[in-house]
C-alpha cells in the first residue's frame, strides 16, 4: 500500500509512520507535513534514508500541494492539525483554518481522485465532558473549547461527505495519547521534563480532571487495523482503558522521576476545563484490537525516554516555546 500521512512529524504521525515501515515491509509513506512548532523532522531521523518513505514539506490548506502528494496513492490518514487546547483558546484561528478547511480541502481532493479511503483522525474531546458512563461512536458532539470545537466541525464534514457523495472516509477517535515524540507542552512530557528541572508543576484547578490514557504504540495498532479493516462511513473509538485523575497521575511522574511531591504547584484553572474524558471501545475490539501495553509499564518506559533523550526536548522547551510558556504561565 502507498500511504500519504499528513501530520507525520507530529507525535502520533512520527511514531505512526515508524510503525507502517516496520510492520508493512511492502508499504511506503509519504509525510506531508506544514513543519510548524509542533512538526520536527528529528523524529522521523531513524528513517529518513529509508527508501519507501518520502518527506514533503506543505500544507494540507493548500489543495496544489495536496493534489501533487496524491497522486498514486492508495490511501490518506489524515494526522495533521492544530492540537493543543491552551492554545486554542489564546489563538483560535489557526485551529479552525488547518482542523477545519485543511480536512475540507483532502475530502475534496480525495474525492475528485477517487483516492480508495481517507482514514481521518478526530478525539475523544468531539464528546464533550463526559460526567458518567463513557462515549459511544453514535453519541451527540458537545465539544466544549475552541479545539474540540474545530475537530468536531473536521470530523462532521468527514462524515458528511460520506452521506453526500459516498467519500471513502473512516475515522478514529482516541483518548489521551502519551509516550516519546511528544512535544512537551502536554500535560506528561511538560510534567516530566520539568520534574527533570526541578521546576514546578503547574496543576489546574483541583487536579481532579479525568483522562483515559492510550500509549502512543497502542493507538498506531489500532489506526493501523482500522486503516486496512474499518468500515467505510464508520467512526472507531479508541480508548486506552486506563482513567486516573490529574493528580494521581502527576503523583505517578514524580515518584518515576524520583522528585518530591513540593513542585506540584496548583494553578489556575483552563477555562471550560472539560472534567472527565471515556470511551466505550468495543467497536474496535471487535475488530481485533486491544491495548497491550500496561500502563504503569508505559509510563516508566515515557519517563525513562526523557530523561534519555534530553538532546531532543532541550531545543523544543526553548524558543518559541519559552514565549508560550511565559504567556500561559507567566514569565518565570
Ligand atoms: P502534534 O501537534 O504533535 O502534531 C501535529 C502535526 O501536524 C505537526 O507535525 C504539524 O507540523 C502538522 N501540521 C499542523 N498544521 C498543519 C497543516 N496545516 N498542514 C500540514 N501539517 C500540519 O499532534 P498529535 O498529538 O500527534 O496529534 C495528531 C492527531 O491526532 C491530531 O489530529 C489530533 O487532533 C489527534 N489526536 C491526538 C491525541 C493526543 O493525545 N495527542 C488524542 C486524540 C486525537
Ligand atoms: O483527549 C484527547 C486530547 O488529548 C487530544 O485531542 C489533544 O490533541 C491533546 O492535546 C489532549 O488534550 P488535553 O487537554 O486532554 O491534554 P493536555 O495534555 O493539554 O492536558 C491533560 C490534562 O492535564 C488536562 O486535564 C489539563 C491538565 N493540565 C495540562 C497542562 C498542559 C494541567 O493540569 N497542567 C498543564 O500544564
Amino acid at each position: 500500500m502507498k500511504l500519504l500521512v499528513t501530520g507525520g512529524a507530529g507525535f502520533i504521525g512520527s511514531n505512526f509512520v515508524r510503525h507502517v515501515l516496520a510492520a508493512h515491509p511492502e508499504d511506503s509513506v509519504v509525510n506531508l507535513d506544514k513543519l510548524t512548532y509542533a512538526g520536527n523532522p528529528a523524529n522521523l531521523e531513524d528513517v529518513a534514508h529509508d527508501p519507501r518513505y518520502r518527506f514533503v514539506q506543505g500544507d494540507i490548506c493548500d489543495a496544489t500541494v495536496v493534489r501533487d502528494a496524491l497522486k498514486g496513492v492508495d490511501a490518506v490518514v489524515n494526522m495533521a492539525a492544530c492540537t493543543h487546547v491552551d492554545r486554542s483558546l489564546m489563538e483560535p484561528d489557526e485551529f479552525l483554518r488547518t482542523d477545519v478547511f485543511g480536512v475540507f480541502t483532502l475530502l475534496e481532493a480525495v474525492r475528485e481522485l477517487k483516492i480508495p479511503r481517507l482514514l481521518h483522525i478526530s478525539t475523544d474531546e468531539v464528546y464533550g465532558s463526559v460526567e458518567r458512563g463513557s462515549s459511544r461512536e453514535s453519541d451527540p458532539l458537545r465539544p466544549s473549547n475552541p479545539y474540540s470545537a474545530s475537530k468536531a466541525g473536521g470530523d462532521l464534514l468527514a462524515l458528511a461527505y460520506w452521506q453526500t457523495h459516498k467519500t471513502p472516509v473512516v475515522i478514529t477517535r482516541s483518548s489521551n495519547n502519551f509516550g516519546p515524540y511528544q512535544y512537551p507542552e502536554k500535560v506528561i512530557p511538560l510534567f516530566i521534563t520539568n520534574a527533570v528541572d526541578d521546576q514546578p508543576l503547574p496543576l489546574y484547578g483541583d487536579g481532579k480532571n479525568v483522562r483515559d490514557w492510550l500509549y502512543v504504540l497502542d493507538n498506531c495498532a489500532a489506526i493501523d487495523l482500522v486503516l486496512r479493516k474499518g468500515k467505510e462511513g464508520e467512526v472507531y473509538n479508541i480508548g486506552g482503558g486506563h482513567e486516573v485523575e490529574n493528580i494521581v497521575l502527576t503523583r505517578q511522574i514524580l515518584k518515576l522521576a524520583g522528585k518530591p511531591e513540593t513542585l506540584i504547584t496548583p494553578v489556575k484553572d483552563r477555562p471550560g476545563h472539560d472534567r472527565r474524558y471515556s470511551l466505550d471501545a468495543k467497536k474496535v475490539q471487535q475488530l481485533g484490537w486491544a491495548p497491550r501495553h500496561k500502563f504503569g509499564d508505559a509510563l516508566a518506559t515515557t519517563v525513562a525516554w526523557y530523561r534519555a533523550r534530553e538532546a531532543w526536548w532541550r531545543p523544543l522547551k526553548s524558543g518559541e516555546f519559552r514565549a508560550y510558556y511565559a504567556k500561559q504561565y507567566g514569565a518565570r
